[in-house]
């Protein structure tokens, strides 16, 4: 008995494959179809890589003409063939068609005829959004640098933490939270109030904005951890930078101070640029070519360079001294904007720069304090073209300057218990940051705006798909 063994390969697999004599098997969806009187040229994608594989099919060959015209975009086909050399230019390798089935037929109405859309028509696809070029790029991408974060922090020794999704307390004390509860609606209404002892866990429960307060807790047990997990934020921003729900990679050092954290965040973003030009490169050489101009001789400039490292008041010099006229005046307090974040990274430094000792005021409860009773331990990294990328700090480690800043803050005191205890047995000084993964994402394929790089973006008003 002969048994026929037909190799099934995916695309990015078969274009470093030798063209060969033996049969292969192909499945994807069909990009596009030239036909001729005597022959058809199909091009398919499977979304293992940008390229298509060139179909070459021979009508004396393939005689069954119904099935050609099938053959339409958006259509889902295997194709059993030869590899062979092609002659044709842009691909090494064709296949020359013995066989072709239609797996799903795809009417005319399929959205993606054309070969380019606007990112904003895409967004209403966006469960179809995956099949061009862009989109099949973008999750790539981000695919690969998920895993080299992991590899990352693996290699370094970090525990990956998984911090709880559902939470009592407010990390960044931002009252940003979505609220999680099972209460019905009616009782929001009763005149007493709400009633929290009735609700699913006893007390009011939101969704995590950061999982920082729960890393610090291992790290003080285990040393260096880490999470990247998902995190929710019900702040009102319709910007190219803000998701509603977006994630966000956290480690958190024992023994760290605020120096340790900035060199961690440095050498971190660096190794996943670096990674991403070795691993990703015909997905990066497509924004270079269509998304961003120039981004990878960017990007590989970046690897090779120190960022730079200034104070808020040295940040806020720099912006006065520049007589720029922003939107929102510039004086030593304010919460820098994105047009101040980004000026300093692309005109006043011309690179990623880390800003450190930020006012008290405009930062989080649990930063540490500095010996001048007016900045704390805070540090941001900005990114051109992004602004802030990284948020992170020392963390305060004195238990008696924690509880007046809590005081100080108008916070409850009794959320915290169990955070102040970390300091109150063997308190140790630590550091850690959060890097916000879409943002790194947009930074990395120069996609200009956040909904873009995140499969499903929810933002204000918009939970589709
Ligand atoms: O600066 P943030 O608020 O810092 C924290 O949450 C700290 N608890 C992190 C830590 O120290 N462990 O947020 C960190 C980063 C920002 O720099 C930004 O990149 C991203 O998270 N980020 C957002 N990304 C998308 N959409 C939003 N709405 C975001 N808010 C913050
Ligand atoms: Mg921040």
């Amino acid at each position: 008995m002969v048994i026929d063994i037909i190799t099934t390969m995916r695309i990015k697999q078969l274009l470093k494959t030798e063209a060969t004599e033996q049969q292969i098997s192909v499945k994807g969806w069909v990009r596009t179809c030239r036909d001729s009187k005597t022959n058809a040229f199909i091009a398919i994608n499977d979304g293992s890589c940008m390229s298509n594989l060139q179909v070459f099919v021979d009508k004396e060959i393939v005689t069954d003409e119904s099935i050609l015209a099938r053959v339409t975009t958006g259509a889902s086909i295997e194709v059993k063939g030869i590899l062979v050399e092609s002659p044709g230019k842009g691909q090494s390798v064709e296949i020359r068609a013995d066989e072709i089935k239609i797996i799903g037929d795809c009417p005319e109405d399929y959205p993606l005829q054309k070969k380019r859309h606007t990112n904003e028509f895409l967004r209403d696809i966006g469960h179809l959004r995956g099949r061009t070029n862009t989109y099949g790029a973008v999750v790539r991408v981000r695919s690969a640098m998920s895993f080299a974060i992991h590899k990352f922090y693996q290699e370094k020794g970090f525990v990956n933490l998984h911090t709880p999704i559902i939470t009592a307390s407010d990390a960044e004390g931002a009252g940003e939270m979505f609220q999680v509860t099972t209460l019905p609606f009616h009782t929001f209404n009763s005149k007493a109030g709400i009633d929290y002892s009735r609700d699913f866990f006893g007390k009011k429960a939101s969704l995590t904005v950061s999982g920082q307060l729960s890393a610090e807790t291992y790290a003080t047990a285990v040393g260096d951890v880490y999470t990247f997990g998902p995190t929710f934020r019900a702040e009102n921003s319709n910007t190219t930078r803000h998701l509603a729900e977006f994630w966000m990679v956290e480690p958190e050092m024992a023994f760290c101070d605020i120096y340790g954290d900035m060199d961690l965040a440095e050498e971190f973003i660096k190794y996943i640029l670096k990674y991403v030009l070795e691993h990703c490169a015909e997905d990066m050489e497509f924004f270079n070519k269509w998304v961003s101009k120039g981004i990878l001789d960017q990007l590989k400039a970046v690897v090779n360079s120190d960022f730079a490292r200034v104070t808020y008041t040295e940040a806020i010099d720099e912006l006065i001294k520049s007589g720029k006229k922003f939107e929102f005046p510039v004086s030593w307090g304010i919460d820098m904007a994105s047009e101040h974040e980004r000026f300093l990274s692309e005109e006043v430094y011309k690179r990623p720069v880390i800003v450190y000792n930020y006012p008290k005021e405009i930062k989080a409860f649990y930063m540490k304090m500095n010996d001048d009773g007016k900045t704390v331990r805070a540090m941001d990294v900005l990114a051109p073209g992004i602004g802030e990328i990284i948020g992170g700090s020392e963390r305060e480690d004195s238990y008696d300057t924690l509880i007046s800043r809590i005081e100080e803050l108008g916070l409850i005191k009794e959320d915290y218990d169990w955070y102040l205890d970390l300091r109150k047995y063997g308190t140790v000084p630590h550091a850690g940051f959060g890097l916000g993964f879409e943002r790194m994402i947009q930074y990395v394929t120069g996609m200009a705006n956040i909904r873009d790089v995140i499969p499903y973006a929810r933002t204000p008003k918009n939970c589709n798909f």
